[in-house]
């Protein structure tokens, strides 16, 4: 790919644009507005300047990456990417207008990709000018950290298009594992439950906070406790995910925990809105229950 184009510049979004960036290539990166992607790359800026900090980075190669990144505040600017990576809000409207949006200025040959977490390829592909030329890839979080990429065609992708984001999922140094285009793929459909269930034993006082997360960490050796990650995530992500689970498979084994959604509803929605399972407004997050 010589040009890749990030709609959505919030912890993924931004995740995935440094990861292009460090590994050679311009990326756009767009958000609801200018000064929202202006924000995201002073963030990956100082991203930047932490792995420098600690030694992993040169400042030359930082400040080089930093300098293929550009913010926009339009879609005309995509016309000249190869890949467009849509990254926002894991709710289905919202992805369906950034594909009709993103669709009008697509070139020719150009890929169109959604980074959801669970939302069915086959069925956002409609939205895009060219279902053939449409496909899930699924990045992990932290990006730059993770070494996973889940690959998602839909039943329209052609294998063209699956072939061409496989090799650059590779070339960003990730792993890549195919998934059809089932419910949560693969890795969410197995961990989701997991998180959702934790919260049902947290809802249930079974244990509190710090024991649950304490218990899969050392227990599990899980490198993060489960209402964490869910934290990590983002709460509002993890609930627009189990929906889908729920939704689209009608097994009520998927069903949301009531204080899952409670969590949602109180806009607690873990580490980017500083509360969630726990208080981040200290160095030290503090359990809330
Ligand atoms: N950019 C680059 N490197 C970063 C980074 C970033 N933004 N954040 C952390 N790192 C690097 C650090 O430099 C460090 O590198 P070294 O080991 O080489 O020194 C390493 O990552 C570990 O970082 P820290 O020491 O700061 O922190 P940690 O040891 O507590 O690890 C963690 C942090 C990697 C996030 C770890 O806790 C972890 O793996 N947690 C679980 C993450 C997980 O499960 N992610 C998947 C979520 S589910 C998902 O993504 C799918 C979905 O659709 C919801
Ligand atoms: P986030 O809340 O951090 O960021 C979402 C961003 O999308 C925000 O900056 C928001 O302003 C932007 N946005 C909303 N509507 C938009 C629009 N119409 N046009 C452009 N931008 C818009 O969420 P996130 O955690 O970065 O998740 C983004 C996507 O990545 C979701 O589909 C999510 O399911 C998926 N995902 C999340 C994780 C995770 O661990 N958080 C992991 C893998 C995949």
């Amino acid at each position: 790919m010589q040009k890749v184009a990030v709609i959505g510049a919030g912890q993924m979004g931004s995740g995935i644009a440094q990861t292009v960036a460090q590994h050679g290539i311009p990326v756009l990166l767009a958000d609801v507005d200018l000064a929202v992607a202006e924000k995201a790359r002073a963030g990956i800026d100082k991203a930047l300047g932490k792995l420098v900090g600690r030694g992993k980075i040169a400042i030359e190669d930082a400040e080089a990456a930093l300098a293929r990144i550009t913010p926009i505040g339009s879609y005309e600017p995509m016309a000249d990417a190869d890949l467009i990576i849509e990254a926002a809000t894991e709710r289905e409207t919202v992805k369906q207008s950034i594909f009709e949006a993103a669709g009008k200025v697509l070139s020719q040959g150009a890929i169109m990709a959604s980074n959801t977490s669970s939302i069915p390829i086959t069925r956002m592909a409609n939205f895009s000018p060219d279902a053939a030329r449409f496909i899930g890839l699924h990045f992990f979080n932290p990006v730059p950290v993770m070494g996973l990429i889940e690959v998602i065609p839909g039943l329209a992708t052609a294998q063209e298009t699956t072939d061409r984001v496989v090799a650059f999922a590779e070339g960003l140094g990730k792993e890549v594992v195919l998934s059809q285009d089932e419910p949560g793929f693969v890795v969410n459909r197995i961990l989701l439950p997991m998180i959702n269930e934790a919260i049902f034993v947290l809802g249930q006082s079974t244990a509190n906070i710090e024991d649950i997360d304490k218990g899969c960490r050392l227990g599990l050796n899980h490198p993060m406790g489960p209402l964490q990650l869910a934290d990590f995530v983002g709460l509002d992500t993890c609930f627009e995910i189990i929906k889908v689970l729920y939704d689209t498979t009608g097994d009520s084994k998927y069903r949301p925990a009531p204080l899952l959604v409670k969590y949602v509803e109180a806009g607690w929605l873990g580490r980017k809105t500083g509360r969630g399972f726990y208080d981040y407004s200290n160095e030290v997050p503090v359990p809330t229950r």
